[in-house]
């Protein structure tokens, strides 16, 4: 398997700071005003999308078009109101600039939010771009591409081949959560530490799995198809066997409260398909716990105890118990219970079951 997780890491966090498209990890927003002719280098992606309308049609249904709007980035703004948050969901500096006075505002919406009256919030349009054609290919004034030449285009091109690889998703893929004074930092997401353990010569990488043949709708976890046929569950004699497939990373993997259950419930409970979880029982999960601890300042930090999820091809047997009529359920968790809680989304968000059945299971 190569170098253990925490010295890829290590050597991850050594090169953040020298990313070559200027990704920041969430440190800063990506600077687009460097042009050589002025001007504020705001270009939203539909001014993109006129002379690009394939790229366009494919990233306008695609989670990096709605990193911003969507609703549990909302509801994580919320709750915490950062502007490292959203130096990566918004990321360029026009966007940034547009959202951090509504900073108050939302942190004004949480449930115990500060007391008071509402600031109003200012018209975003900027940051609804989310992550947009400019945060990926806009760089002083020209245009990133991995190749080859096009001399046709009316717009300055870098040509950078390493774009076309893994490299152009890293620093947004692998990140460090936020620096706390005296707390020691850990990965908020590993997907790239992740791929290279699990495909340790390279092949595939993210873009062949994620942008086949230029598909800039970038889909995963949020694509029902591919999150179901990712995960294998097979009833065997005793229990389930859980194997995750055609994945390279983690699954699941991103962001830190994603997880996975196996419940059941006997007789009364609300049916398996549900985002509900009256009368089910969560037997088993994979994903990352934390806790809560007291730094020397006395302030309390979030520090990663435990990761539980899987890797790929590597089964997992979960056992059930041997009692006909039984029945259980596998659950994706897009959030934490404590997001269900605050109710800021709608509970159909968070939860999406996978696949489910009923006892018996096979016999020898
Ligand atoms: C360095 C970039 C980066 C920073 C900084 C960052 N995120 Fe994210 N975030 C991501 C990426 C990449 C994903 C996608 C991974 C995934 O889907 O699990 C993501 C996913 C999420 C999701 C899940 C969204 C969904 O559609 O399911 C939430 C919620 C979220 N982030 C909230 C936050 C909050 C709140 C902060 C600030 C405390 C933050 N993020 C900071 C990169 C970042
Ligand atoms: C998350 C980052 C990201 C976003 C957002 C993004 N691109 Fe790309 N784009 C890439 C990468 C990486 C490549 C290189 C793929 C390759 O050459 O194999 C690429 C390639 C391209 C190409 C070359 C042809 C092709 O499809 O491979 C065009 C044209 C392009 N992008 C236009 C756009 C436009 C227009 C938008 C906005 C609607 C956009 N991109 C948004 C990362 C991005
Ligand atoms: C006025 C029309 C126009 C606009 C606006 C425009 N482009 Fe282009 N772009 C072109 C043309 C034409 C080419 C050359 C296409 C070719 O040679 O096949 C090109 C080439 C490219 C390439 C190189 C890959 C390729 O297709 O050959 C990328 C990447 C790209 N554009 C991205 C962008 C992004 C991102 C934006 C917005 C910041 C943008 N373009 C704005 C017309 C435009
Ligand atoms: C500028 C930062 C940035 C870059 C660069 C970037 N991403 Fe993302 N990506 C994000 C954020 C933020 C999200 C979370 C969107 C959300 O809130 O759902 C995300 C989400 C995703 C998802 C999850 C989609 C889903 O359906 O759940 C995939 C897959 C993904 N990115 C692939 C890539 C690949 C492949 C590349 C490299 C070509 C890349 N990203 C480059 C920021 C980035
Ligand atoms: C062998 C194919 C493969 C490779 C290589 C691969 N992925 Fe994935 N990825 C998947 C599949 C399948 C899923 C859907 C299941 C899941 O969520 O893990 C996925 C899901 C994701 C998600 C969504 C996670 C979430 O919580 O919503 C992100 C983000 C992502 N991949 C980013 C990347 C990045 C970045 C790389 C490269 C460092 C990469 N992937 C390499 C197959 C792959």
């Amino acid at each position: 398997m190569g170098l253990p997780l925490y010295l890829r890491a290590w050597l991850t966090t050594a090169g953040l700071a020298a990313d070559p498209f200027g990704f920041s990890g969430g440190l800063g927003p990506i600077p687009l005003d460097q042009r050589p002719e002025g001007g504020t280098g705001w270009m939203a992606s539909a001014d993109c999308g006129d002379c690009h309308p394939a790229q366009l049609r494919q990233w306008n249904d695609s989670r990096h078009h709605r990193a911003f709007t969507n609703d549990l980035f909302q509801a994580g703004l919320i709750a915490e109101p950062m502007a490292f948050c959203v130096n990566c969901h918004a990321p360029t500096a026009p966007q940034v600039a547009e959202v951090l006075p509504n900073l108050p505002a939302y942190a004004a919406l949480a449930p115990r939010g500060v007391p008071g009256p509402v600031p109003a919030l200012l018209p975003e349009p900027r940051a609804a771009d989310g992550v947009g054609c400019a945060a990926c290919h806009l760089r002083d004034g020209a245009v990133l591409s991995a190749g080859p030449e096009a001399p046709a285009a009316p717009h300055p091109i870098r040509i950078e081949p390493s774009f076309g690889t893994a490299a152009a998703c890293r620093a947004c893929h692998q990140f460090l959560a936020p620096d706390r004074p005296s707390a020691p930092r850990w990965w908020m997401q590993s997907t790239w530490a992740e791929w290279q353990i699990s495909v340790p010569d390279g092949d595939p990488d993210c873009l062949d799995c994620h942008m086949k043949g230029g598909d800039h709708a970038m889909t995963g976890a949020h694509d029902l198809e591919r999150l179901r046929g990712a995960l294998e569950v097979r009833p065997v004699p005793g229990g389930l066997r859980l194997t995750a497939q055609g994945v390279g990373h983690r699954l699941p993997t991103g962001d830190l409260f994603r997880a996975i259950t196996v419940e059941i419930a006997r007789g009364e409970a609300v049916p398996a398909a549900s985002a509900r979880a009256e009368g089910w029982e969560e037997l088993w999960r994979a994903g990352r716990r934390f806790s809560a601890v007291e730094g020397p300042d006395g302030a309390l930090h979030k520090q990663p105890i435990e990761d539980s999820r899987l890797w790929p091809d590597q089964p997992v047997f979960v056992p059930l118990p041997d009692q006909p009529g039984l029945s259980w359920r596998v659950r994706y968790h897009y959030g934490a219970p404590h997001d269900l809680l605050r109710g800021l989304a709608p509970l159909e968000a968070w939860v999406l079951t996978l696949s489910d059945g009923r006892l018996p299971l096979p016999s020898r």
